[in-house]
């Protein structure tokens, strides 16, 4: 082969991968959008905050007046997790005297150690900077009125709700009512309450 038909081959070798390199740009950017487009609609579903729950027992197991820790899971399913059994966090749950329930995360707002519950259930202390909080979630202050501990906030609410298995039992007792703790994890360490 002489330099000149060399020089044909190479120039039409070029032409050749140059004219599939450009049909193949459409199908290339096609993919990119559509990739793009897939993560986009996992990270809006993971994102649009519908509020879920766990459920963590049945109403008769709960005592009046005194809390009871819970493990919240199964409330996980979301665009990434599908692991109904992960425990996503936990709660501390009591029943009032008029039939409703109060719940509180178990982390601390200051840094989200998880605080520890008295022996009679009625107040809560961390055990790591020594923030303590009343029965009803709110801080306590010593003596001098000066809040105790560095947290900056109450303890967390978490919404409870009621619902029915809707089965009745082998030996025929009604459905049992359950309940159910949203799962939630906040912002530590500011004084507003941030959903995270
Ligand atoms: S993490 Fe609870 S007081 Fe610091």
């Amino acid at each position: 082969m002489t330099s000149g038909e060399a020089n044909r081959v190479t120039r039409r070798s070029f032409i050749g991968w140059f004219t599939l390199l450009l049909g193949a740009i459409p199908a290339i950017g096609a993919t990119a959008v559509g990739a793009v487009s897939i993560v986009g609609s996992v990270f809006r579903r993971a994102a649009n905050g519908a509020q879920r729950f766990a459920r963590v027992g049945v109403v008769r197991e709960f005592k009046m007046g005194s809390y009871r820790r819970v493990e919240l899971c199964g409330g996980g399913a979301d665009a990434w997790r599908r692991d109904a059994a992960r425990v996503e966090g936990a709660a501390y749950v009591r029943l009032e005297s008029g039939g409703s329930f109060t719940a509180f995360s178990t982390r601390c707002p200051h840094l989200g150690c998880e605080v520890a519950i008295d022996d009679a259930g009625r107040a809560f202390r961390c055990p790591c900077h020594g923030s303590e909080f009343d029965a009803s979630g709110k801080r306590k202050r010593d003596s001098a009125g000066k809040i105790i501990g560095p947290a900056p906030r109450d303890l967390d609410p978490l919404a409870v709700r009621i619902a029915s298995t809707g089965e009745a039992s082998q030996n025929g007792s009604p459905p049992q009512q359950v309940v159910e703790v949203e799962v939630a994890t906040f912002q530590t360490g500011t004084s507003s309450r941030k959903r995270i």
